[in-house]
């Protein structure tokens, strides 16, 4: 038996060494940690538990057969996060660049399964060269296995995806399926075809940084929901993103334990300018409303017109959508719409209630705009919230206009409260405008046009920039002083706890993409 304990130790022992000291070395060296000790810093002490260490990959050819590692360049299995059951894949660049293999694949399939059937979050920490290239097509079989999965797990349970290292090639795939991915600044990168790919098709000079950087996915594209200074700030954000959801579709998120006190917030009555034209800062208002400190901001750096996160309302968590006026006024454009119904949807699949704050002068207009289509864009966000069966309450800060006072929310598409603070404007169009359209024939005849324009565009304001007209029609339930916002809404989200709303029977409605 004595014999048996030490072959097991020594086998162990191997596995643990990964791609051996010289390679863990030159990992280290690059900034990065190895395979494990990310995991030992994602996971609860102690709670790792490991499936598969010994497997080894099936291949024989270019002398494969001598070259074998137990793990196979990724490691994964199963242990908890604040206490709550977690699935990791990690893998393991010391071994073939983290190159996925047949064997690879079909580990972190395997847990991919196992999350699925007990309905807990994955956690992806993704450290690879891509497909192994001694394994062919086997390998890229591997990746389809995987991208099938992370489809059938989509809004199943949690998938988040941490990169690490280079995910270049199809590989991206995996992670841009699943619902949250984060970069690390510097370290790693995201592209499809990589520089020399692109040198010799498009013959421009891009680095693989600038081409597919944190940096740049964090604010050109949008791939990436957050860009972390290291490695340990990405493992730390995905601990705190966890605590906001629930394990799976079928939970709702743990409430935390929260004291009510006086919960009226003062300096909300003076936060909206004089000037209506006059910018501040949204994330202003939604650091009054929420618990103190929860804000926790997603895409911060992308489509900043429109800023979206996870907080907390007396304890329970909650999903933040916001025009904000700092940025662009606070338009809707392609961007945003999508950043938003992203979301939107993430926190519908998850049953995370959704709070809009609405101030949005309208679509951005512009050749750039609807060639990109903001049309098909903008649809997406309104299919999103009027799919959206999740507890929804809009606060109209200042501005409603136009059909993106429809988007924002409205309880025409399915919200459930609709506050607006005194100083709401809710109009089809600004005065301005709309007293040249419907006064035109008296602006022209008057005989000073332009004072004949101002009276109008007064009376148009008087008549519709305010809350009342759609108070009046119950579009809007309540009229509150900015101050109330917070008691309100906690009262508000409490009341629609136990909220039920069966949809058509349907396969799956057709979002346009
Ligand atoms: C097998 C690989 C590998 C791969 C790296 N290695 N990538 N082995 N298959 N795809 C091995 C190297 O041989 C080396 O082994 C070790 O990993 C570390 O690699 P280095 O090149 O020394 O590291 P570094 O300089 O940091 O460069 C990392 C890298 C580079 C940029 C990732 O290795 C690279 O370009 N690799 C190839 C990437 C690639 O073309 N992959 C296929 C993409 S197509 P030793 O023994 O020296 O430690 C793809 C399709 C997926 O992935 C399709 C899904 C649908």
């Amino acid at each position: 038996m004595e014999n048996k304990l030490d072959i097991l130790k020594k086998k162990q022992e191997a596995a643990l060494q990964g791609g051996g000291e010289t390679r863990i070395a030159a990992q280290h060296k690059k900034g990065k940690l190895t395979a494990r000790e990310r995991i030992h810093f994602l996971l609860d002490e102690g709670s790792f538990e490991e499936i598969g260490m010994f497997v080894t990959h099936r291949s024989t050819d270019f002398g494969m057969q001598h070259e074998k590692y137990p793990g196979d360049g990724v490691v994964t299995g199963y242990g908890t996060i604040n206490g709550r059951l977690t699935y990791v894949f990690s893998q393991d660049f010391t071994v073939f660049g983290g190159s996925l293999s047949e064997t690879h694949a079909e580990k972190i399939c395997k847990i991919m399964d196992m999350a699925m059937k007990n309905g807990a979050p994955l956690i992806g920490l993704n450290d690879s060269g891509g497909a192994r290239i001694q394994e062919g097509v086997v390998s890229l079989g591997g990746y389809a296995d995987i991208f099938y999965r992370n489809v059938q797990a989509s809004g199943v349970v949690p998938q988040l995806s941490v990169i690490m290292g280079p995910c270049a090639g199809g590989a991206v795939y995996s992670p841009a399926i699943t619902d949250f991915i984060l970069m690390v600044e510097h370290t790693s990168y995201m592209f499809v075809t990589g520089p020399n790919v692109v040198k010799t098709v498009t013959h421009e000079e891009v680095s693989a940084e600038e081409l597919g950087g944190a940096a740049t996915h964090a604010t050109k594209s949008g791939v990436t929901h957050f860009a972390c200074a290291n490695e340990i700030e990405a493992i730390n954000q995905v601990k705190n993103l966890l605590a906001y959801m629930p394990q799976n579709c079928e939970e709702k998120p743990v409430p935390l334990p929260y004291d009510l006190a006086d919960e009226l917030r003062p300096g909300l009555n003076a936060i909206i300018p004089e000037n209506a034209s006059q910018p501040y800062d949204m994330r202003d208002v939604i650091a009054e409303v929420a618990d103190s400190a929860t804000f926790t901001e997603v895409h911060k750096d992308y489509a900043e017109n429109i800023v979206v996160g996870f907080a907390r309302l007396g304890g329970r968590s909650i999903g933040v959508i916001a025009n904000q006026p700092a940025y662009l006024a606070g338009v809707l454009d392609n961007q945003a719409s999508v950043k938003a119904a992203r979301f939107v949807r993430f926190c519908d699949c998850f049953n995370i209630p959704l709070l809009v704050f609405e101030d949005v002068p309208g679509f951005l207009p512009g050749t750039d705009q609807e060639w990109n289509g903001i049309i098909s864009n903008g649809a997406k966000l309104l299919y999103a919230f009027s799919e959206a069966t999740v507890p929804r309450i809009t606060v109209i800060t200042r501005k409603a206009y136009g059909g993106a006072y429809d988007v924002m929310n409205s309880k025409h598409i399915g919200a459930d409260l609709n506050y607006a603070w005194p100083g709401a404007e809710i109009a089809v169009m600004g005065a301005k405008g709309a007293a040249e359209i419907i006064f035109r024939r008296e602006i022209t005849a008057a005989e000073d046009p332009r004072e004949k324009w101002l009276e109008k565009e007064k009376l148009y304001s008087d008549t519709f920039a305010n809350p009342y007209r759609a108070a009046e029609r119950g579009f809007v339930d309540e009229v509150i002083e900015p101050e109330q916002t917070r008691s309100k809404l906690i009262r508000a989200f409490k009341m629609l706890e136990n909220k039920v709303v069966n949809l058509p029977r349907k396969k799956h409605g057709n979002i346009p993409l």
